[in-house]
């Protein structure tokens, strides 16, 4: 049985675009994966704390000589990343928020990068511990940051979130993205704009289906 992680990012619920992709992206693997689980997990509906001293004490921690207090201060970092371990794949949706991820994704990085348990280091340096699994990232931009534009060196989200995920051993990473969201508050037809985006993330998880037959 497959499982799939569900993560959404954005504020904006029923206005998202990003939102909007992703659930997209769940039908369609439902229909593929009729005995599938999916995990769905809202960033915008999670409280996470900023990760303080005490966090990082108990991190490096041995799990051993953890105290029940410390136990108790990892215990959202734990949940988190059991989500990740028990899934196969992952679609994240995320707004670019200020050229970067928004903060609500950022505060669930700092939860879920965790020395010995989803990276470790060893002689030859860092070693990612999620292995074996597809992500698929999903992206809005209110403007547009292709490759060869002028724009392109602002978008910080697919560089970093590759970066992040491939150090925790996440290297099957695809990302889709809908820029130019910003005309959809100029008056733009919202269902015209979103199909390319459908069609491409619906294909996309077609693709995923080939590849398994
Ligand atoms: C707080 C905030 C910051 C934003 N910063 C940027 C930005 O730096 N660059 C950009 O192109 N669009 C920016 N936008 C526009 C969003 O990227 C755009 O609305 C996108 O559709 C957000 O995804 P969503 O529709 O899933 O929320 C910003 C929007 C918000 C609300």
């Amino acid at each position: 049985m497959s499982t799939l992680l569900h993560i959404d990012s954005s504020p904006l619920y029923g206005r998202s675009v990003s939102r909007e992709l992703t659930a997209a992206f769940v039908t369609q693997w439902k229909a593929a994966h009729p005995d599938g689980r999916v995990i769905d997990r809202d960033l915008n509906a999670t409280a996470i704390p900023p990760i303080n001293a005490e966090w990082v004490a108990a991190a490096y921690t041995p799990e051993q000589a953890r105290t029940p207090q410390q136990k108790k201060l990892l215990s959202l970092s734990d949940s988190l990343i059991a989500e990740l371990e028990q899934a196969d794949e992952y679609v994240i949706g995320v707004p670019m928020h200020n050229f970067g991820v928004p903060s609500v994704l950022k505060l669930w990085i700092d939860q879920i990068a965790r020395a010995g348990r989803t990276f470790s280091y060893g002689e030859r340096g860092p070693k990612g511990l999620l292995i074996g699994k597809k992500a698929t990232f999903i992206v809005a931009t209110g403007g547009i940051y292709d490759a060869q534009t002028q724009m392109a060196s602002f978008n910080f989200v697919e560089p970093y979130l590759r970066s992040v995920f491939s150090f925790l051993g996440v290297t099957d990473a695809t990302f889709l993205t809908a820029g130019g969201t910003a005309v959809l508050n100029q008056g733009r037809d919202r269902n015209a704009f979103l199909a390319p985006h459908l069609q491409a993330v619906q294909m996309h998880a077609q693709t995923f289906q080939g590849e398994l037959a």
